[in-house]
This record gives C-alpha cells, sequence and structure tokens, in this order.
C-alpha cells in the first residue's frame, strides 16, 4: 500500500458526546472522550486526506492539518456533518450521539423554588446521524464510505452484526470491552458483510492507524 494510502481523499469524523441543553445553564451530556476519533482524524490526516472532525464538547487539541467542527447538541452535528459529507468519500461516526434530548429547553435557568417540587422533563428522540447519512445517494451508491462504532456490554459480535446490517453500513467496529470511555488503549472488533476479525489491544493511536489503513484498503477494493 502507498505511505499516503488516502492521499486526494475526503474524510469526515464525528468525536465525543453531545451535550443536550435543559436550560442555559444544565444539560444532559455522557463519558466519551472523543479519543479514538481524534486519533482516527489525525491517522486519517497522516495517510495523505483532507479531514474534517465535527467535534462535540470534549478537551483536547485539534490534530495537526484536521479542519475541527465544534459542535453541542446532536442536532447540530447533523447539520455540521450534513453539510461536511457532501463530496466526502469516507465517514467514520465515532460520537456518543446521545439518543434523546429534553423535549423543551427552558429559556431562562430553572429555579429552586423552596417547595421541594422537582422539575419534570420529558424527552424526544435525537437524530441517528450515522443512519441519515448511510441512507444518502452518495452512500448508497458506494461514493461514500460509512463506518459506524458500537460500545456494548454483552455479545458485542451479535449486537455489532445487528447494529451494522440497521444502520446501514459496510463497516460496523465494536469497541471491545471493559468500559474504554476515557482510556488510551482499546481493542476492536471490525464486522462486515463477510464476517469479523479482531484488532487485539493497542494503543487507540496504533489501532486508528490499523482502522485507517483497512478503509483505505477497502476504498482501494471497490
Ligand atoms: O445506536 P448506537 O448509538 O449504538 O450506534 C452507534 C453508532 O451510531 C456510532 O457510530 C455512533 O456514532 C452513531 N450514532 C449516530 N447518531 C446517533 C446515535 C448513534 O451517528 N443519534
Amino acid at each position: 500500500l502507498a505511505p499516503k494510502p488516502l492521499q486526494g481523499c475526503r474524510v469526515v469524523v464525528t468525536a465525543g458526546p453531545t451535550f443536550e441543553a435543559i436550560d442555559p445553564v444544565r444539560g444532559i451530556t455522557n463519558l466519551s472522550s472523543g479519543k479514538m476519533g481524534f486519533a482516527i482524524a489525525r491517522a486519517a490526516r497522516e495517510a495523505g486526506a483532507d479531514v474534517t472532525l465535527v467535534a462535540g464538547p470534549v478537551h483536547l487539541p485539534t490534530p495537526r492539518g484536521v479542519r475541527r467542527v465544534d459542535v453541542r447538541a446532536a442536532q447540530e452535528m447533523l447539520a455540521a456533518t450534513e453539510q461536511a459529507v457532501a463530496g466526502a468519500d469516507v465517514f467514520v461516526a465515532t460520537a456518543a450521539v446521545a439518543d434523546w434530548r429534553p423535549a423543551q429547553a427552558a429559556h431562562e435557568k430553572i429555579k429552586k423554588d423552596g417547595s421541594g417540587q422537582t422539575p419534570q422533563l420529558g424527552f424526544v428522540e435525537n437524530p441517528d446521524i450515522l443512519a441519515a447519512v448511510a441512507r444518502s445517494d452518495r452512500a448508497r451508491s458506494g461514493a461514500l464510505y460509512c463506518v459506524g462504532f458500537a460500545a456494548e456490554s454483552h455479545d458485542l459480535l451479535q449486537h455489532a452484526t445487528t447494529k451494522r446490517a440497521r444502520k446501514g453500513v459496510p463497516l460496523l467496529v465494536g469497541n471491545i470491552g471493559p468500559a474504554t470511555f476515557g482510556q488510551d488503549d482499546n481493542a476492536l472488533l471490525l464486522v462486515d458483510a463477510q464476517g469479523h476479525r479482531e484488532l487485539p489491544r493497542a494503543s487507540k493511536r496504533r489501532l486508528a492507524q490499523e482502522l485507517v489503513a483497512e478503509i483505505a484498503r477497502r476504498r482501494v477494493a471497490r
């Protein structure tokens, strides 16, 4: 494989958690650190790609040469991603998008009124960014190669296989437990239409390089 196997290729990566506002000072988020997605963006850039990283709220430096778009809520992440994937060749969804958001964010801080009453929060489902992108004409024609991630606590292979079909993506990457949030290393399970294979435990940097090489091989093989 060429030393820059993604030269001339446009890659979009989502990373980190989303933050769903309850009021101007409160919200719901999760413990995703964004490390895996940032490592993939870096590895794709080093492989020669033009990279856009759509990042939720994380505390990580932008990899050199990568275009970064900061977003907060899932709906903003969807809008930024849809804009970024127009004309792109590869989409890797690593973001831990909140499944639900408060149905209505209050415009002013919700006050504790001393009565002991608690606010009742209703929720609505967030858009599935990966599934939406995978349904696009570019993805369905094969021009845009979509990769999803899955974090499961058990039965990873079975869940990853089902999720790959449900999301409509050619490649689904499972995080092999235990919980990898915030860790510097991980092990991955690659699931595609042919079967599965494992990338053994290594640093997220190393795994990102291997995954990018794998994506590059698949693009060449198309
Ligand atoms: O359904 P689940 O959250 O387990 O799917 C995980 C995969 O889907 C990840 O690639 C994640 O980035 C993506 N996803 C998304 N938008 C959502 C939920 C998940 O892009 N609302």
